[in-house]
Parts: C-alpha cells; sequence; structure tokens
C-alpha cells in the first residue's frame, strides 16, 4: 500500500535521526535489525491516528520512533529465546554478535525509547503518562513472551493461546494506537483505541503464526514455530482433531519433512481455522475505530488493519 509505504519511509528517516549510528560496537548490534527493515507498522499506526484525530504527528515524532525501538528490542531478545537464524532477510543480532552482546543491543534500545518518549515537547502530565503506559507494556510483553516459553513443554487450549499472544503482541498495537491521544490528551478515545488495538494485534499474531508455515521469503526461519513445538491456534487446532505431526518439537527438520507437515494442517482444515478467526479479530478491532469520525486518516488505518492479516510477509 503506497499510503502505508509513504509513512515508513518518514519513519525511516526519523528512526535515522532519533537512533543514530555510532562508532561503538554495541550500537552496531542495536541498529543491525533497524537497518535491515522491517514494515513499520506499529509506527505507521501511530501517525494515522494522530491524522485521524487531527493532529500533528511531527510534534511526536521521538515517541514514534520509541515504540518502532522498543518493537526492535523484543524482536532481538525474541530471536535469542526462539533460537532463530534469520529476520528482515539478514542474520539475527545474536547469530552476528553473540548473545551477550544481542541482549545488551536489546536492553539498549528498550531505554534509549523511555529516554524518547520524555523527550516529546507537549503536556508533561501527558508525557508522564505515556511513559508509564510504555512501561506496563513492555511488563505485559514480558508476560506473555513468559507464556509463550512456557508452553513449549505443554500443550494449551484456545484460550491460553489467546491471552499469550493478546500479551505479547497486541498491547504493543494497541499503545501504538494509544500513545498519540495521550500524548495529546484526547483521553475519552484511550478505550476505543486500546481495544482497536488489541483485536488488531491478535490478528496479526494469528496471521504471522500462519505465514510461519505457509509465507514465502518472509526473511524468517521457515517452520520455526513447528520445530520449536510452539502452541500455535493452528497446532492446537489439529491435535484437537488428532493430527500428528512428524517435526513438532523437535527442534530441527528438513524443508521436506516440513513441507509434509504443513500438508497435513492444511488438509485437516486448522490452518483455514487461524485463518478465519485472524479477520474476525480484524473486523472486530476496525468496530472500535467509529468513534474517530470520518478521516483520510482513518480511512487509511482502515486498509492498513485489513493488510495485517492480508499481508504475504
Ligand atoms: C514480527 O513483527 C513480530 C510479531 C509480533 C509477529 P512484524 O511482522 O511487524 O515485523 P517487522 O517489523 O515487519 O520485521
Ligand atoms: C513475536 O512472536 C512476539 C514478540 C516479538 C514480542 P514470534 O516469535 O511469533 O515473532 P517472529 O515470528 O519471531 O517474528
Ligand atoms: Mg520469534
Ligand atoms: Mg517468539
Ligand atoms: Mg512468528
Amino acid at each position: 500500500m503506497i499510503e502505508i509505504k509513504e509513512r515508513a519511509k518518514i519513519v525511516d528517516e526519523a528512526l535515522k535521526y532519533y537512533l543514530p549510528e555510532k562508532d561503538f560496537g554495541l550500537y552496531k548490534a542495536a541498529r543491525h535489525l533497524i537497518k535491515a527493515g522491517g514494515k513499520r507498522l506499529r509506527p505507521v499506526i501511530a501517525m494515522l491516528v494522530c491524522e485521524a484525530i487531527g493532529e500533528d504527528y511531527n510534534k511526536i515524532m521521538p515517541a514514534i520512533v520509541a515504540i518502532e525501538a522498543i518493537h526492535n528490542f523484543t524482536l532481538i531478545h525474541d530471536d535469542i529465546m526462539d533460537r532463530d537464524e534469520m529476520r528482515r532477510n539478514v542474520k539475527t543480532v545474536h547469530k552476528v554478535y553473540g548473545e551477550p552482546v544481542a541482549i545488551l543491543a536489546g536492553d539498549t534500545l528498550f531505554a534509549e525509547a523511555f529516554s524518547l518518549i520524555a523527550k516529546c515537547d507537549v503536556n508533561a502530565e501527558n508525557v508522564r503518562k505515556a511513559v508509564e503506559l510504555m512501561a506496563d507494556v513492555c511488563i505485559k510483553i514480558c508476560e506473555g513472551q513468559y507464556i509463550d516459553i512456557t508452553l513449549e513443554n505443554r500443550m494449551a487450549s484456545e484460550e491460553e493461546y489467546l491471552e499469550m499472544v493478546k500479551l505479547k503482541t497486541g498491547v504493543l498495537i494497541a499503545a501504538s494506537a494509544t500513545i498519540p491521544v495521550i500524548l495529546f490528551g484526547k483521553y475519552d478515545l484511550f478505550e476505543p483505541l486500546w481495544e482497536y488495538g488489541i483485536n488488531a494485534g491478535i490478528g496479526f499474531q494469528i496471521h504471522d503464526d500462519v505465514l510461519d508455515l505457509i509465507g514465502e521469503d518472509m526473511g524468517k526461519d521457515w517452520g520455526s514455530d513447528l520445530v520449536k513445538g510452539k502452541k500455535t491456534l493452528i497446532v492446537i487446532k489439529a491435535f484437537e482433531k488428532g493430527v500428528e505431526l512428524e517435526t513438532f518439537g523437535r527442534g530441527k527438520a528438513s524443508n521436506e519433512e516440513i513441507k509434509k507437515d504443513v500438508e497435513k494442517l492444511k488438509a485437516c482444515g486448522a490452518i483455514d481455522y487461524a485463518s478465519k478467526k485472524a479477520r474476525e479479530y480484524i473486523t472486530l478491532a476496525k468496530k472500535n475505530l467509529s468513534k474517530l469520525g470520518e478521516s483520510e486518516g482513518r480511512k487509511i488505518l482502515e486498509s492498513l488493519t485489513d493488510y495485517l492479516v492480508e499481508r504475504r510477509k
């Protein structure tokens, strides 16, 4: 979508400005994934909310960059936890720089994010509220990632899965949609936009789990969730149907073996089931946007929300 691409370019420029490269090894690691690209969907959501509420996103650009910094911090640590080797078509940070430096690179981005939010030139009380919100969101992401990791070793229900993805993915998208209304003091829009982000985030993560199996040129390790024994909605459904998977939780598998399991997951209807669920959450998410009133920004935000589960990468 051209409207998303245009805004993502603005984010790229702001990232260079607010998270500059430094001639010190730690920053090479901290900037590694940011330089490799990424869709920048979370900052673009924040920009579109600004547009939809008639505010200038330039006034809160440090906080918009902070959202992407937090996202990248979680990705660096997530790749260590998930033992993944590729992301955004490059080697993961810990593969290039080693785990100790990757942990520090994530920590650096985490702290830089809060420093940036504090730099926003708006009402100080609103800045304080935004810092508190982002800190709470980071705690929730850790809770979600903890559930994700512990579920590698036991089965999960659909309810447990939904709680996990709400925490690990939903809350950061909810923060992206609500940071603008906090910083500009439009508090009455907080609730609907938070609900919007949670539902959009759940749909987005379900689709991410689908793409782990049927995506092409994702720039990430294919079938990683399967071999790591991750409890995605897809395998929860497949196990309910009594499907047996050869590669599940095995740690490693050849592409041929993964392909066979993917065929089984397709044939039993588990992938279609997950895709349908993802779309349901997107429909739910968009309902919450009605409070924004009519605008070009809202229209583009609605299209971006559909794109969250239509994207091929
Ligand atoms: C990946 O997020 C992590 C998930 C929550 C699924 P994105 O798919 O937004 O990753 P980038 O930023 O575009 O690389
Ligand atoms: C990502 O979930 C959630 C966070 C990074 C917090 P995944 O583990 O599915 O993300 P990818 O597939 O590695 O991007
Ligand atoms: Mg991962
Ligand atoms: Mg993970
Ligand atoms: Mg994934």
